[in-house]
C-alpha cells in the first residue's frame, strides 16, 4: 500500500470510528490539538496500562508518580527551558505562514544551547514552501513553552508554564520519593504525564501535537554505573515496542544524535525511530543525561540533592538515564502497524491486526437476528457475563457479515454469535478477527477462552 495513502486511510478511520477527533471541531478546530474519542481513549488507556505493568508493576525498582501540570517557574529556569527551548522560525512575508528554518531546503543552523540563539551556517532556499513567495532570511527564536498565570488578583498573578516536558516534576520529586519510599540507588521514577509545546510544524496528525503525553522513566544511578545502566535501558525499551506493543523489527531502528544535535550536557543520546509512513521518525528518546538535572535543580532550589551511598560510602549527584516516549506516537505506530486491507469474496475487508491486549474492545456479542426475543434474551445474558470481565460491545444491526466488518475495522479480536443452536445446546460461535475462523464453544467457557487467548497473545 502506498504509504501516503495509508496515512490518509488511518486519519479517516480514526475520525469515522471514534478513535481521534480534532479538538473543538464545531468551532473549526484548534490546529495540532486532538481528542481521543471513545475507541481512542480505550486504545490509549491500554497502552498506558501496559507501560505501567511492564515498567512499574513487573519491576521492583521503579516508583510511579502522577505530577502536576503547573510547577514553580524556577524549575523551568533551572532546566534551561525558558532560555533554550527554542525553534528557529521564518515567517513568509506574503502568506504569513511560519516555518522552522532548519526544516527548509538547504538551510543549516546551529543552536547555542546555553543562550538558545541560532546561528545560520548555510542559507538555503528563499522560496516559501506554501505560496512560493520570497522569504526574508531573518530567523527568530521561538520559545516552545506555553505560559499561563496563577492567582486570582489582578496585578498579583504569577506567570507559570505548562509542563514543556513531563520529566521535570520527576526531578523535583526525586527527593520526596527517595525519602518516603526509602529508595536506594539505583532506582527509577516513572510517570505518564502531559506536556505542552507551541509546535510550529502543522499537519502531522498525532505525530506532532501541541498537547501530548509522555511516558517517562528517569533512572537514577551511580556515575560509574551509568554507561552499563544506559545499555540495559536501551534493550528494555526497544523490547517493549517489539514484544509488548507488537511493532515489527523492520520498521524500528536506533539513531544516535549527532554531536551538533545532542544537548550539551548529555553523554550520549539515541532515539528509537519507527517507520510511521514514508520515513523513520522519533518514537522515543533514550538519553544519558549525566548529573545535569539534579545539579541544576540543587543549585536553583538551594536543596542538597546528592546521595550518600551506604555501601560504597561515597557521596555523589546521581546520574540520570532517561527513557521518554510519546503516547500519541505509540498510538499512531500501533495503527500504522496494524492496518490491513484484503479482498474477501470480492469485498474489501479492513481490519486492525493489533495485539488483543491493546484492542479497545476485546469482544462483541451478536444475536443472529434482532427480532427474535429468545435470541436477544440469551445474547444479553452472555453479554452481561462478559461485560464485567472485558470491554465488550453489543451489536444487533444489519447482517452478521456487516457486523464482523465493523468489528474488524476497530480491531475487536473476538465476535460471539448467539444463534438457534445456542438455544438448544448452550454453545456459541466465536470468530477470530485475523483468521476469520469460527469455533463453537460452550457459553460457560467463553470467559476462560478469551482470558487464555489474551494471556497467550
Ligand atoms: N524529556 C525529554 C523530552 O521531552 P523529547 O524528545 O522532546 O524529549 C520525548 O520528547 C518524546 O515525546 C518523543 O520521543 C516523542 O515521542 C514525544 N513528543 C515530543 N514532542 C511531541 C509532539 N509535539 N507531539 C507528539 N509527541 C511528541
Amino acid at each position: 500500500m502506498n504509504q501516503s495513502d495509508l496515512m490518509e486511510k488511518i486519519i479517516s478511520l480514526c475520525k469515522r470510528r471514534g478513535f481521534v477527533y480534532l479538538s473543538s471541531e464545531i468551532y473549526g478546530g484548534l490546529a495540532n490539538v486532538y481528542d481521543f474519542g471513545p475507541l481512542g481513549s480505550l486504545l490509549a488507556k491500554n497502552i498506558r496500562d501496559l507501560w505501567i505493568k511492564k515498567m512499574v508493576q513487573e519491576r521492583d525498582d521503579i516508583y510511579l508518580i502522577d505530577g502536576s501540570i503547573l510547577m514553580h517557574p524556577k524549575a523551568w529556569e533551572a532546566s534551561g527551558h525558558t532560555v533554550a527551548f527554542t525553534d528557529p522560525l521564518i515567517q513568509c512575508p506574503v502568506c504569513k505562514k511560519r516555518f522552522r528554518a532548519d526544516h527548509l531546503e538547504g538551510w543549516i543552523l546551529e543552536k547555542d544551547n546555553q543562550t538558545g540563539e541560532w546561528k545560520i551556517l548555510e542559507q538555503g532556499s528563499l522560496t516559501c514552501p506554501d505560496c512560493k513567495g520570497e522569504l526574508i532570511p531573518t530567523v527568530k527564536e521561538f520559545n516552545l513553552l506555553m505560559a499561563t498565570e496563577v492567582g486570582a488578583v489582578a496585578g498579583e498573578k504569577m506567570k507559570v508554564y505548562l509542563k514543556g516536558e513531563s520529566c521535570q516534576n520527576i526531578y523535583l520529586d526525586y527527593l520526596p520519593v527517595r525519602d518516603t519510599m526509602a529508595a536506594q540507588i539505583p532506582f527509577g521514577i516513572g510517570q505518564i504525564g502531559k506536556a505542552f509545546r507551541n509546535e510550529i510544524t502543522l499537519g502531522k496528525f498525532l505525530f506532532k501535537v501541541r498537547e501530548f503525553e509522555q511516558m517517562d522513566i528517569q533512572y537514577f544511578c551511580a556515575p560509574e554505573n551509568a554507561d552499563k545502566v544506559y545499555e540495559e535501558w536501551k534493550k528494555i525499551r526497544l523490547n517493549w515496542y517489539l514484544e509488548d506493543i507488537g511493532l515489527s523489527k523492520e520498521r524500528l531502528r536506533w539513531r544516535q544524535h549527532t554531536p551538533e544535535e545532542r544537548i550539551f550536557y548529555a553523554k550520549d543520546a539515541w532515539d528509537i525511530e519507527y517507520k510511521f509512513f514514508n520515513d523513520f521518525e522519533e518514537l522515543e528518546g533514550v538519553h544519558h543525561r549525566s548529573d545535569y538535572d539534579l545539579t541544576q535543580h540543587g543549585k536553583f532550589s538551594g536543596k542538597t540533592l546528592d546521595y550518600f551511598d551506604p555501601q560504597t560510602k561515597k557521596r555523589y549527584v546521581p546520574y540520570i538515564i532517561e527513557c521518554s516516549g510519546g503516547l500519541q506516537r505509540t498510538f499512531l505506530s500501533v495503527l500504522a502497524e496494524s492496518y490491513r486491507e484484503e479482498m474477501v469474496n470480492k469485498d474489501k475487508r479492513v481490519f486492525l491486526k493489533m495485539k488483543p491486549t491493546l484492542a479497545p474492545y476485546k469482544a462483541a456479542v451478536f444475536p443472529l437476528v434482532a427480532n427474535k426475543p429468545e435470541l436477544t434474551k440469551k445474547a444479553k445474558s452472555v453479554f452481561n457475563v462478559l461485560k464485567p470481565e472485558f470491554m465488550t460491545l453489543w451489536d444487533d444491526i444489519g447482517n452478521i457479515g456487516k457486523r464482523y466488518r465493523r468489528q474488524d475495522e476497530i480491531g475487536t479480536p473476538w465476535c460471539i454469535t448467539i444463534d438457534y443452536q445456542t438455544l438448544e445446546d448452550d454453545t456459541v460461535t466465536i470468530r477470530d478477527r485475523d483468521t476469520m475462523k469460527q469455533e463453537r464453544i460452550k457459553c460457560s467457557d467463553i470467559v476462560q477462552y478469551i482470558k487464555e487467548k489474551l494471556n497467550n497473545a
